[in-house]
Formats: structure tokens, sequence, C-alpha cells
């Protein structure tokens, strides 16, 4: 339908749990064509509603790298059903241009979720692949949490941010993941992008 405006880091609105989508209405079928119309338009793998304006339950992800492998995801409602193994990653967001940092994530990931048409699916990604990281970042953005909220040091997430002249990191939303940076040290690292 239409490219959209993409909520930049510091509007309250991504900060805010969004809503579950009670019907499949038209206008819920209209926000997901936005969606990937604005996902295609800005070549991201990911984007959630609530950067587009919009704080309902809906992401999309396509982490196909070419019109090839094009693999478009639609996730309504979605629930994380497992987590398993932890893994660095570096990684980025549309409402953040261009800052990277490397942040905790698990390496696997079973989620379900409704499909466009309303019908349940289930999904598995694992080896801390792209698809498991982006579903992730998109599920928080859903929480109201945000990539950077994960980083592993604070101090290079906000010489990044600064440089592309972002807010610092916010403490406040700093995710306490013990468990996840042990396990990340225990392990060599991944430097993935
Ligand atoms: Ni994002």
């Amino acid at each position: 339908m239409s490219v959209k405006k993409i909520v930049k880091y510091g509007a309250s609105s991504l900060r805010v749990k969004s809503k579950e989508v009670h019907k499949i209405s038209k206008k819920v079928q209209i926000l997901v064509e936005d969606l990937y119309d604005t996902l295609y338009a800005l070549n991201g793998v990911g984007l959630a509603a609530p950067q587009i304006g919009e704080n309902l339950r809906v992401f999309v992800v396509d982490v196909g790298t070419d019109p090839k492998t094009m693999n478009p995801i639609t996730f309504i409602n979605p629930k994380i059903l497992k987590k398993e193994g932890a893994v660095n990653s570096y990684e980025g967001c549309l409402s953040f241009p261009e800052a990277y940092t490397n942040v905790r994530r698990y390496k696997y990931v079973k989620i379900k979720a409704l499909d466009i048409k309303g019908r349940p699916f289930i999904l598995e990604a694992d080896e801390g692949s792209l698809l498991a990281r982006c579903i992730q970042h998109e599920f928080d953005h859903l929480e109201g949490v945000l990539f950077i909220d994960h980083c592993r040091n604070r101090f290079e997430a906000d010489k990044v941010l600064t440089e592309k002249g972002l807010d610092p990191v916010n403490a406040d939303f700093l995710l306490d993941e013990k468990e996840l940076e042990e396990q990340i040290q225990n392990n060599p690292p991944q430097e993935e992008k």
C-alpha cells in the first residue's frame, strides 16, 4: 500500500507494550502490507508495527537476501514458546539509523503466531541464525524493548549512538542477562552480522 515513515529512537511510542490484535480486519491487512512495503524500501530484514506508528502486536520478517530467496513471514500476536543457548551478535534497527552494536541473544527460538489469514503456526529458528535473531529483535519491539537494552558493552553502545546523533543508552532499560553473558563468555565469541 505505502511506504511509511519510521518512528525513530527517542519516541516514547517505541517504549510502549503493544496491544493484541483481536480481529484481522482490513486495517490489520493494510498494516501488514505497509510493513512489507516499508521493510523492502529500506532493505531491512524485519519491521514491527510500533516502528510505523501502530502499537499492535504485529511484525514481519524477510531474511531472504535477494528476490530469488524472498521469504516473507508475518507474525500476529506472537508468543515465544522456548529459547535456548546464547550468541553474541552485531545488530542494528531501522529506528536507529546506521547504529550497530553487540547484543546478547538466544541461539534458538521457538515461536507461535497467527498468519495474515488468522491461522496459527509454529516456527523454530536456531544456530544463532539471522532469522532467530530477527524474531527476537522484532518481538522485543512489541514489548517496548529495544536492541540496545541487550547491549554487551554500554560504553561501546553509547559511543556508536552519540556518533550517529542518537540519545545514549538509557540505563533504566538495560536488561540483566547474566546467564546469557556467562554462556557467551564460556563459548568462543561468534561475531556475525
Ligand atoms: Ni528494530
